[in-house]
């Protein structure tokens, strides 16, 4: 069976990492039909849209996309976030960030930690309003019973298939009483179906410091939007950074996976891109299409790479983004 999978190149490095990504799955002996489709500042020059329709319909069709990054341009009128849009359209309701130990001194050890974040609603509802003549900005967080549920069963189900024990259920519910009070009481109650698991709860403030203290402790956290932004990229600071932290966005019919990095424009064209990040985020394409075997085969040959010092200068090393590409290929036994 050939998978069908959608490449959403975009701007800046993105196409370089997405290439990288593009060679390492087409290393494996599985069969791919690949569609390029456009997105981005790049795409807006050219057909007048950040996001077209037809990209949106394509990655519907696809089992996957795989997306690199976008370039946000300086202030034109009439240009909106392709990637909020692309979230709202295919209603990408979760977005799952491992953030696991990489054998790498710029890396701490033992984190083997899974953040689930809320991904359409809370703060970034996109409710927003000036009052008082502009004296006064008002943005409404809105929680529902639907979205705090299907996320929180996604964390859930996560935990289960991964062999996990616990689960943090993230919030503010002694200030926000309304809607984390919604939140947590949803993923408690949801809780009870899954008695091998633990749901343990924990404010938002109090798990910033414990990331910082202790991240081997977390096993899944599953919160709102916002915390969950702000969480997981205070999280992947802890397991190399920005060149190897991937993520996976997830809807009830599509699947969007990406590095968790911009479009670094002082990078493009010079091959100093780290392409781990969009290699991984295959590796998570890859358990999405059920190919867990194929999965851990990438993953172990990146961190093989990473051991032996093959990499970009982020990590330490001289390879440029091909050469460290090949070295990932030529470490798939
Ligand atoms: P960025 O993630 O592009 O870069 C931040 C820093 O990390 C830079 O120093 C960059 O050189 C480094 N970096 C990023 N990816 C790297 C890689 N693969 N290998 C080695 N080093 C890497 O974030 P920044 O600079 O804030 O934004 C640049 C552009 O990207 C902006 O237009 C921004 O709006 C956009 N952006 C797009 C995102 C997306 O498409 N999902 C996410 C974040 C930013
Ligand atoms: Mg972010």
């Amino acid at each position: 069976m050939n998978y069908k999978i959608c490449l959403l190149p975009g701007d800046g490095i993105g196409p370089e990492v997405i290439a990288s990504a593009r060679d390492v799955l087409t290393a494996l002996p599985l069969q791919w039909d690949f569609i390029e489709c456009g997105i981005g500042y790049r795409e807006y020059q050219r057909s007048g849209s950040p996001l077209p329709d037809s990209t949106i319909r394509q990655i519907r069709r696809a089992d996957a996309a795989l997306f690199g990054a976008v370039t946000t341009p300086p202030n034109i009128p009439n240009y909106f976030s392709p990637v909020v849009r692309m979230r709202q359209s295919l209603d990408l309701y979760a977005n799952l960030r491992p953030i696991r130990s990489i054998p790498h001194p710029a890396s701490r050890a033992g984190i083997d930690l899974l953040i689930v974040r809320e991904n359409t609603e809370g703060l970034y509802a996109g409710i927003e309003r000036m009052e008082d003549d502009g004296n006064r900005a008002v943005t409404e967080r809105v929680i529902t019973r639907k979205g705090s549920e299907r996320i929180v069963r996604k964390a859930l189900d996560m935990a289960r298939q991964t062999g996990r024990k616990t689960v943090h259920v993230v919030h503010k519910a002694n200030v926000l009483r309304q809607t984390c009070g919604l939140f947590r009481a949803v993923a408690l109650e949801i809780a009870k179906d899954y008695p091998d698991i633990t749901m343990n709860e924990m404010l938002v403030d109090t798990c910033a410091m414990e990331l910082v203290r202790a991240p081997e402790q977390f096993e899944v956290i599953v919160t709102t939007n916002l915390f969950g932004d702000i969480l997981s990229d205070e999280a992947c600071m802890f397991v190399g950074g920005l060149g190897v932290a991937a993520s996976g966005n997830f809807g009830a019919d599509a699947a969007v996976f990406e590095p968790v990095h911009g479009s670094a424009p002082a990078l493009a064209g010079t091959g100093k891109a780290n392409p781990t990040a969009a290699i991984l985020a295959s590796a998570m394409l890859l358990d999405h299409l059920g190919e867990k075997g194929q999965a851990i085969r990438l993953r172990n040959a990146v961190e093989s790479c990473i051991a032996d010092g093959q990499a970009t200068p982020d990590l330490g090393g001289v390879l440029t983004t091909s050469q460290m590409t090949q070295q990932v290929i030529q470490r798939l036994i």
